[in-house]
């Protein structure tokens, strides 16, 4: 939530920091604005409303500078205005700050700096940084930071301009994300990776407390004592054109249309010779027999993917697991031991929620291993084995591809465990992986074949309110398609398990209302036509996802959008994608900005 980015260099920052900012739109659009040291003055430009409104002024009024910071906001303390929005200057004129987090004790120092004489303009937690380094500056800056995170509860990530420093900014970070780009005579920071790729692959990932001193030759990185330190250069391997539209009216789009080969990136490099290999995680066959429980806990779609994985890993390796929201179980002291294992679910990593339920694990003494698509991020260095989900950059807000390579991955630990533990055999297991291997090419032939999805959201886009039903692995998919649809056209929409509505949901079920029903599990189809006949005999429109060969849920939908005959376990990589497609084509008939849905952001920082 919140992006920030800084430039000091040879050129003009305007133009590098709104193109910085474009790329980070994801992570915020409910404002935007820049700092940029000019003639040895600070001047900010900032506004409500999309990053258009703040290019328009900009453009209006280039400031000339070359060094400065910027900003694009998800609003948390106060609405978004343009007195909220980032750049905050100090009452001196002397500090400007952009700031990505929460400061949880800035009423207590708001309340110390009033009685220093501090005048406060906006409603926001950031402003007390602006002031607190300002008071706490006496010619050095660095230490001026030093002094203020030191003070500072809460998470953050900052940029830091100081009127009395023509060629240096400061940055600095804790449990907000933020990267430092090492250019040729120029450098940056940014609170993610494709902000700055254009202009370096080179990157310093900073740790907490840590603070960076930059000028266009050298970055100095500090800790929270000012004691110099030493850091390797992480080498990106991304190319700017995953980072862009490519031709694609949308990022949601292209992500979708790439599911088929981030799961091969995903799948592929982990089967040798018929075996799964998982990277370097070394857990053995003991290691496996001592675990008591297994804990999966992510947020949204990371932890609607978790729900597939309970059902995967009980049913094959026969561990029991447990599934959790982060928020919830971080706070409700969880009954975890050293025997337990906790398997984390990120896409960017820094989710601050499944960070703290990371940390949390760790202190009771569980082994963690995470599925992350971030390389380098927060989550990834702090678990004792990571699992990299190789989705690429995911830029639009609503996770696609990110969903089918976390299930992919948990597939694979699923099978790796159960065969390491002999609970399934290798006829089986040999089988499975076959089937997985195949799954791009399943997805291919579901991309093709989106017309009669995008025909009829065309039909039903005016829906009030929209039930997903499933039974199995199929619930679970409701639940993501639900909360996709639900996120990116803001139509309600409810998931419930196709046992569970008759008691007391389907009272909700009147003429015309549509009900979407994956149906991919075989064993379970007949409960779900009865489950189809009881919402259709109360007026319910009934969309089914249904394998080809099933011929039966033909006569009882009304609409059947066929996936490939693909085995019922491994089912739901493949079925998520018309649920995607279908929220997908229900926003765009709508006119919403599927790419940026409101009130939303890409990376959840704060609580
Ligand atoms: C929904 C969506 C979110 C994220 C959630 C966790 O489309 O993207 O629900 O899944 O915020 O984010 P990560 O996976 O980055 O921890």
């Amino acid at each position: 939530m919140c992006g920030i980015v800084g430039y000091i260099g040879d050129k003009n920052a305007a133009p590098i920091l709104l193109n910085g900012l474009k790329k980070l739109e994801y992570r915020g659009y409910d404002s935007a604005g820049v700092a940029i040291l000019d003639d040895g003055d600070i001047k900010v430009i900032k506004c409500k409303g999309r990053l258009v409104n703040l290019e328009e002024k900009v453009d209006n009024d280039t400031p000339g500078g070359k060094i400065g910071i910027g900003h694009t906001r998800w609003a948390t303390h106060g609405e978004p205005n343009d007195l909220n929005s980032h750049p905050h200057i100090s009452n001196s004129g002397k500090i400007a700050v952009v700031h990505n987090g929460i400061i949880e004790n800035y009423l207590e120092l708001k309340e110390f700096l009033e009685a220093e004489g501090y005048k406060f303009v906006s409603e926001t937690d950031t402003e007390v940084v602006a002031h607190l380094i300002d008071y706490h500056y006496h010619g050095d800056v660095v230490q001026a930071v030093i002094n203020s995170i030191n003070e500072i509860e809460g998470s953050y990530a900052l940029g830091v301009l100081c009127r009395d420093y023509p060629g240096k900014f400061v940055a600095a970070r804790k449990d907000s994300p933020l990267v430092v780009g090492l250019g040729k005579g120029e450098n940056f920071i940014a609170s993610d990776i494709p902000a700055i790729l254009e202009y370096t692959r080179d990157v310093y990932i900073l740790e907490d407390k840590e603070i960076v001193l930059l000028s266009d030759k050298e970055v100095k990185i500090f800790n929270n004592y000012g004691l110099a330190v030493q850091k390797k250069v992480f080498k990106v391997n991304w190319d700017v054109a995953s980072a862009e539209k490519a031709g694609y009216e949308h990022f949601m789009m292209k992500e979708m249309c790439e599911e088929p080969k981030v799961i091969r990136d995903t799948v592929s490099p982990r089967i040798k010779d018929d075996n799964i290999v998982l990277d370097n995680i070394k857990i053995t066959a003991d290691d496996l027999k001592n675990i008591g429980k297994i804990y999966i806990v992510a947020c949204g779609t990371a932890y609607h993917a978790g729900v597939v994985g309970k059902y995967i890993i009980e049913k094959l390796a026969r561990i029991p697991v447990e599934v959790d929201v982060a928020s919830e179980f971080r706070y409700r002291d969880p009954l975890i031991c050293d025997r337990d294992m906790v398997i984390i679910i990120s896409q960017s990593g820094e989710t601050i929620d499944t960070l703290f339920a990371l940390r949390e694990s760790k202190k009771k003494g569980a082994r963690v291993l995470s599925i992350v698509n971030v390389v380098g991020s927060s989550i990834a260095r702090e678990s004792d084995d990571v699992l990299y989900t190789w989705a690429g950059p995911e830029i639009a807000v609503a996770s696609t591809k990110a969903y089918n390579t976390q299930l992919s991955a948990l597939y694979l630990v699923a099978l790796d465990f159960a065969y390491k533990l002999g609970r399934i055999e290798k006829d089986y297991y040999s089988n499975v992986i076959e089937g997985l291997k195949a799954i791009p090419g399943e997805i291919e032939k579901v991309l093709a074949n989106r017309d009669t999805i995008q025909k009829f959201a065309s039909q039903h886009y005016n829906a009030k309110s929209i039930f997903f039903i499933g039974r199995g692995l199929d619930y679970a998919l409701s639940m993501e398609g639900s909360l996709k649809l639900k996120e990116i056209s803001y139509i309600h929409s409810e998931a419930y398990a196709g046992g569970e509505l008759k008691h007391g949901t389907i009272a909700l079920i009147e003429e015309g209302t549509l009900v979407i029903c994956p149906m991919t599990q075989d064993n379970l189809v007949e409960k779900m036509i009865s489950n189809i006949k009881e919402v259709k005999a109360r007026g319910a429109v009934v969309l089914a996802i249904a394998k080809e060969s099933n011929k039966q849920v033909c006569k009882a939908a009304d609409v059947v959008v066929t996936i490939p005959d693909v085995d019922s376990l491994i089912a739901p990589i493949v079925a998520v994608t018309p649920l995607q497609l279908f929220a997908y084509y229900m926003a765009l008939q709508k006119g919403c900005d599927v790419d940026k849905p409101r009130n939303l952001a890409k990376s959840v920082t704060v609580e």
